[in-house]
C-alpha cells in the first residue's frame, strides 16, 4: 500500500477490489477488507486504466453513516454498483448519458425516489406478506419436495435455494411459472455476468462481452416487462405487477424504461440475494451438526440462524454513492463528486462490531448488520427475505434428520451481488 498524503490503494492491492475472482475466495477477500480497515478505513482506490478512483469504506461506523446521510451521499448521478471506465462509457452511449443501464429505485435520490418508493411500500410490509404466508409456505413444500425426491444428496443451490426466492418473488410480481426459468436466466446473466459457470455461457469473457450480455439482458427484460405491462393495464390482478403498470407518479404512469427498471429491481434484488443467504445458512448448518440438531429441537432459534446467515453472507457486497459537496470521512477529506464504495461485506466483518466476525454464531445479540443497507435506500425486501428463509428452513428442518457437506461449496465470481453457485450436501430424511 503506498504512503501518500492521501491513503491510497495501487497497483494490484487496487485492483483486487474490483476483481470478480478476488470475490470467489471468501477468507482471502476478508483478510485483504481486514488489512485495508486497519490501515486506512477510509482509501482512495486508484487504478486508472480501468476505473475513475473510488474511495473504499470499510469500517462499519462509515459505512452506516453514509448510508444514513442520504442528502451528502447520493445514489445518482453515477454508477451506483462498481463499473469500470470502460463499461460506463458502453453505457453511456447506449443510454445517451445516463451510467445506469435502467433506472430504479437504487439509482434515484430524493424527492423522486420516495415518490417512487412509496408505490409499492406497502406490498413488502409485514402486514401485507402475512396474507402470503400459506403461499409461501406451499412454495417451500414443493422446493423441500424436489430434495426429498433426490435422496439423500444433491447440490442445494440450483434445486433449492436458487429456485425458491424466484418463484416467491416472481408470485409477488405476477409473472406465470412458465417464464420463472426466463427470469432466473436473465438475472444470472445481468448479475454473475462475469461468472463462466452462472452466465451460461461456459467461458471466461471480457468486460467488454459481459457488458454485451448484460445489455442483452436488460432488453429481454424489459420486452418482457412491458408485454406484462399491458397485460396488468387491460386487467389488473393482485400482485405488484398490477400496482406498478397503474400507478402514477405526479400524474403521469410511469414511462417504459422506469416500469422496466421497476421489475428488474424487484425481480433481480429479490432472488438472488436471499438465495445467497439462504444456502449461506444450509452451509453453515452443514458444517455444525450439533447446531442443526439444536435447531431442530429448538425452532426460536431458527431467527437467529436466519439474521447470522444474512450478516455472515452479506450478498449485497457493496453499493456506490457519490458525494453531493465537499465533507469529511473518517478524518479523510472527502470531495464534492468524489466516488464511493460502502463494502457491506467489509462492514459486516468490522471486529470493532462484530466478535469473531467469521464465525458463524447463531446467538449473536445484538446483531446490528448492515446487510440490509441503511437510510432512504434500505432494503425494500427485508421482511420478505427473513420470511422467506424462516418459512423454508421450518419445512428443511421438519423433513430433513440430518445433514452433512458432501463436496467443496464454490463462490461465485461476482463483484456486486455474490454468494454460493453450488453446495454439495448429504443428508437423511426424517421418518
Ligand atoms: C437476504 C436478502 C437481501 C439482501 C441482503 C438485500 C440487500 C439490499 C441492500 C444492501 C440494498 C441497498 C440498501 C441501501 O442502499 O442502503 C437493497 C435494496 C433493495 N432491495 Fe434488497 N436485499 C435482499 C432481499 C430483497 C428482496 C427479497 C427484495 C424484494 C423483492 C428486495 C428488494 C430491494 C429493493 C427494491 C431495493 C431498493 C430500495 C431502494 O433503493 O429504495 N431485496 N437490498
Amino acid at each position: 500500500m503506498a504512503t501518500q498524503a492521501e491513503p491510497t490503494l495501487t497497483g494490484e492491492d487496487a485492483t483486487a477490489i474490483t476483481d470478480p475472482g478476488v470475490y470467489a475466495d471468501w477468507n482471502g477477500l476478508l483478510d485483504r477488507f481486514d488489512a485495508v480497515r486497519s490501515e486506512n478505513p477510509v482509501v482512495r482506490v486508484v487504478n486508472e486504466e480501468v476505473h475513475d478512483p473510488f474511495w473504499l469504506i470499510t469500517g462499519y461506523d462509515d459505512v452506516m453513516r453514509i448510508s444514513k446521510d442520504n442528502k451528502t451521499f447520493l445514489n445518482s448521478p453515477r454508477s451506483t454498483t462498481m463499473a469500470g471506465r470502460d463499461m460506463l462509457d458502453f453505457v453511456k452511449k447506449i443510454t445517451g448519458g445516463s451510467p445506469n443501464l435502467v433506472n430504479s429505485l437504487v439509482t434515484l435520490d430524493a424527492p423522486t425516489h420516495p415518490k417512487y418508493r412509496r408505490l409499492t411500500q406497502d406490498w413488502f410490509m409485514p402486514k401485507n406478506l402475512k396474507q402470503m404466508e400459506d403461499e409461501i409456505r406451499t412454495l417451500a413444500k414443493k422446493t423441500v419436495d424436489r430434495l426429498v425426491d433426490a435422496g439423500g444428496e444433491a447440490d442445494f443451490v440450483p434445486l433449492v435455494s436458487a429456485p425458491y426466492p424466484l418463484h416467491v418473488v416472481m408470485q409477488i410480481l405476477g409473472v406465470p411459472e412458465e417464464d420463472e426459468q426466463r427470469m432466473l436466466f436473465l438475472t444470472q446473466q445481468m448479475f454473475g455476468g462475469s461468472d463462466a459457470d452462472l452466465s451460461g455461457t461456459g467461458m471466461e469473457m471480457t468486460p467488454e462481452q459481459v457488458l454485451q450480455l448484460v445489455v442483452g439482458a436488460v432488453n429481454d427484460f424489459e420486452a418482457y416487462f412491458a408485454k406484462l405491462t399491458e397485460e396488468k393495464r387491460a386487467n389488473p390482478t393482485d400482485d405488484v405487477a398490477s400496482v406498478i403498470a397503474n400507478a402514477k407518479v405526479d400524474g403521469e404512469y410511469l414511462s417504459d424504461r422506469d416500469m422496466a427498471g421497476y421489475y428488474i429491481i424487484l425481480a433481480a434484488a429479490g432472488h438472488d440475494t436471499t438465495s445467497a443467504s439462504t444456502a449461506g445458512a444450509m452451509h453453515a448448518l452443514a458444517e455444525d451438526p450439533e447446531q442443526f440438531a439444536r435447531l431442530k429441537a429448538d425452532r426460536d432459534l431458527l431467527p437467529g440462524i436466519v439474521e447470522e446467515a444474512i450478516r455472515w453472507t452479506t450478498p449485497v457486497q457493496h453499493f456506490m454513492r457519490t458525494a453531493a459537496e465537499d465533507t469529511e470521512v473518517g478524518g479523510q477529506k472527502i470531495a464534492k463528486d468524489d466516488w464511493l464504495m460502502i463494502s457491506y461485506v467489509a462492514a459486516n466483518h468490522d471486529p470493532a462490531v462484530f466478535d469473531g466476525p467469521r464465525t458463524f454464531d447463531a446467538s449473536r445479540s445484538p446483531n446490528r448488520h448492515i446487510a440490509f443497507g441503511a437510510g432512504a435506500h434500505q432494503c425494500l425486501g427485508l421482511h420478505m427475505a427473513r420470511l422467506e428463509m424462516k418459512i423454508l428452513f421450518n419445512e428443511l428442518l421438519d423433513r430433513i434428520e440430518t445433514l452433512e457437506l458432501a463436496g467443496e461449496p464454490k463462490r461465485a465470481t461476482s463483484v456486486f451481488v455474490g454468494g454460493l453457485k453450488t453446495l454439495p450436501i448429504r443428508y437423511t430424511l426424517s421418518k
